[in-house]
């Protein structure tokens, strides 16, 4: 894997201020942090992949931005390339997504730029290089196998790949991927650009679709939520819950210990790791939620354990155009082992001397 520096401009690195907020807070927000080029030509591509695939839906016209219909998502649904993953778009509801997360200019516009911020938390040589595509027009990377690492290429990639039905729980280290597969598994692209129309519905006073992702013993760290157009408060920015970081991570490994294996069944009660947590049910009844919101280019850094969702776009006019990267801490930096056991240390244990020393 190609760990050489980006050839991308670089977002400043934190000041100590910064990274101490970070550390307590659990996120971060940069405002406008990212190239404005870049930001209008993902723009522009978005808007050359609706003409294409809902055609309906015209650029200079607000009123044509209504939900995806189940035609319309069926339809999209039906078109996966023939090399496997996902549909290049896909939607339905007041949800799209255009599955674009391992192209060059994704990678570049974001994961890439915030490369320097990635190394500066996870510490140096640490970190998963995105390197996208390769010739042979997949990608590769390492992804530990966990029960959910298998269940999500089930998922995304479909039941006859041939993927086992449970986790090795332990690092593939050249995993090959489509472009439009779940490429975050195997670190080499975003989720690609994740939208909410105008006028989403509420999520009602429960918060309903709020999580924490995944299991606690996975390769991310730290995740971006970035977003590529004028994002006014309200209109569907990531919303975090400060400060439950470090409140679930702990209480995940506990229940870890104490015999949980964490699987994806999100909605099943558990003590930790699924929707209805006791500790999320506490978070969310002590803790008010943050809207994350800025202009063009604006990035948030996130702990990947913080309770977090996509929030309700009220507004009629802006579509929320986000794309999401995490970074991975690489097998030699954190041992399988390490990465499945965080007995006796604390949430901080795989970060940079910086951000460990930080208070
Ligand atoms: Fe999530």
């Amino acid at each position: 894997m190609t760990m050489a520096k980006p050839d991308v401009k670089q977002v400043d690195m934190l000041t100590p201020d910064q990274v101490a907020q970070f550390k307590r807070d659990g996120y971060l927000v940069l405002p406008g942090a990212l190239d404005g080029d870049l930001c209008r030509q993902v723009r522009d591509d978005m808007w050359e992949t609706l003409a294409r695939g809902l055609p309906r839906m015209k650029r200079d016209d607000p009123s044509t931005w209504g939900p995806v219909s189940d035609e319309e998502s069926a339809g999209l649904a039906s078109q996966r390339p023939a090399i496997g993953g996902e549909p290049y778009l896909g939607g339905k509801g007041h949800r799209f997504s255009i599955r674009n997360g391992a192209e060059k200019l994704l990678l570049d516009l974001a994961p890439r730029a915030c490369w320097q911020i990635a190394e500066q938390l996870l510490g140096e040589g640490s970190v998963v290089w995105p390197a996208g595509i390769d010739e042979s027009g997949m990608t590769q990377g390492p992804c530990l196998l966990s029960d959910d690492a298998v269940g999500g290429l089930v998922s995304h990639m479909g039941s006859n790949m041939g993927y086992p039905e449970k986790g090795t729980f332990e690092t593939e280290q050249n995993l090959p991927l489509p472009p439009t597969g779940p490429v975050w598994l195997n670190g080499q692209g975003s989720r690609g650009l994740y939208c909410t129309l105008p006028n989403s519905p509420s999520p009602g006073p429960d918060f309903r679709g709020v999580h924490s992702d995944g299991a606690c013993y996975g390769r991310w760290r730290v995740q971006i939520a970035a977003y590529t157009d004028d994002l006014p408060a309200a209109s569907g920015g990531f919303t975090v819950w400060p400060g439950s970081h470090t409140r679930i991570w702990d209480e995940q490994w506990k229940a870890f210990h104490e015999g949980e294996k964490h699987t994806d069944s999100h909605l099943a009660v558990r003590k930790a790791g699924g929707y209805a947590d006791p500790v999320i049910q506490q978070i969310k009844s002590d803790t008010a939620p943050v809207d994350c919101h800025g202009p063009a280019g604006t990035v948030v850094l996130w702990h990947t354990k913080i309770l977090h969702m996509a929030g309700q776009n009220q507004s009629r006019d802006i579509i929320r155009q986000a794309t999401i990267y995490g970074y991975l801490k690489t097998l030699a930096s954190l041992s399988d082992a390490r990465a499945l056991d965080n007995r006796g240390d604390d949430a901080w244990r795989d970060w940079s001397d910086e951000v460990r020393a930080a208070s």
